[in-house]
């Protein structure tokens, strides 16, 4: 079953987790990044990494989600929310609704992400009824995301990733 791990990344957090999930794919798996995918025939499954951008896959990773069709696909994403919000489970449904018409959807993983500190500085100057403005408790938050990736997290991504590619093989065997 030929596998590819496609990411987007903009910072390396979800490179990092990509590289993770590519250490227990099957032998023969790839990894790329989105912008150097070429062509997608040869693969059966793809393991489609992104960060999260306004809510959503960021751009590059629409862009290349555009493209995916009749595969076996499991998202894995990173973002600076909490992985159990209702913010980070309605990001993941946005990106299932774009590829669950045309492919088969094996799995997901959500992964807190550290945020871009560039970007933290530009929240201290927002006004105080500011969706982003600093409070006590999106400090606490940005805290708790700035310690992400790490080991567990990387840990809890093989896992689901190696339980999904053993379910695709043993379906693959039993046809
Ligand atoms: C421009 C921008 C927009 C972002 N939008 C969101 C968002 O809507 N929700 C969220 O939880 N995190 C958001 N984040 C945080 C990133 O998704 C998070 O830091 C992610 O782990 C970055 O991944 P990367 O290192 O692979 O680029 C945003 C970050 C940036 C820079």
């Amino acid at each position: 079953m030929k596998t590819l791990v496609a990411y987007s990344s903009r910072t390396g957090n979800t490179k990092k987790v990509a590289e993770a999930i590519y250490e227990v794919m099957p032998e023969d798996a790839e990894i790329v990044s989105v912008e150097d995918v070429k062509c997608l025939d040869k693969y059966d499954f793809i393991a489609i990494g992104c960060w999260i951008d306004k809510g959503t896959a960021d751009k590059k990773a629409l862009e290349f989600i555009k493209k995916v069709k009749n595969k076996n696909v499991a998202i894995f994403i990173t973002l600076g929310a909490y992985p159990d919000s209702q913010h980070a489970r309605e990001s993941m449904d946005r990106i299932k609704k774009l590829l669950e018409k045309e492919n088969n959807i094996v799995g997901e993983f959500i992964c807190q992400g550290k945020i871009d500190p560039k970007l933290i500085e530009k929240f201290k100057s927002l006004p105080p009824d500011h969706p982003h403005a600093l409070n006590p408790e999106r400090i606490k938050r940005h805290k708790e995301a700035a310690k992400h990736p790490n080991e567990e997290d990387f840990k809890k991504a093989k896992k689901i990733f190696k339980n999904i590619i053993e379910n695709l093989e043993s379906t693959v065997c039993s046809q």
